[in-house]
């Protein structure tokens, strides 16, 4: 995960539009810059070590849910006010939450 400074904003093409169900309007965006560190191609890793965190925390007081289970608004808030009946950091949680609004009902 990453936030962008102002020339990281500059720096972003905005592409196609799209609307959700609750009137939100989403670009899809690209941006090329240069990276310092080291960062991870495998997408795959993060997904799984976020499903292994649900599994383990999201599972104690009702079945661990899926992320198809809400929109990709509703993840957010919903981990946030979940997280704090977990252990899991404020690290886990943001990589859960991505989790979540990624592989959820609107991409
Ligand atoms: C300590 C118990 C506990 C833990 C741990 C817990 N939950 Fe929950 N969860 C609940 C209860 C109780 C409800 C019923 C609604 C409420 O009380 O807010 C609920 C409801 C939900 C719902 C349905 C909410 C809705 O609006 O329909 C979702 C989704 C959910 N939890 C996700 C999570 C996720 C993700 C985690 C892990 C980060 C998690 N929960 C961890 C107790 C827990």
């Amino acid at each position: 995960m990453a936030t962008l400074n102002a020339d990281g904003v500059k720096a972003l093409k905005t592409g196609k539009a799209f609307t959700d169900a609750y009137g939100n309007q989403w670009h899809s965006v690209t941006l090329t810059a240069q990276i310092p560190n080291q960062v991870t191609a495998q997408q795959q890793q993060l997904w799984t070590e976020a499903a292994q965190l649900k599994d383990r925390s999201c599972s104690v007081c009702h079945a661990a849910p899926v992320p198809t289970q809400m929109s990709v608004n509703a993840w957010p808030s919903v981990v946030k006010s979940m997280g704090g009946r977990t252990d899991l950091t404020q690290a886990q949680l943001q990589l859960l939450t991505s989790y979540y609004q990624y592989n959820a009902i609107h991409k």
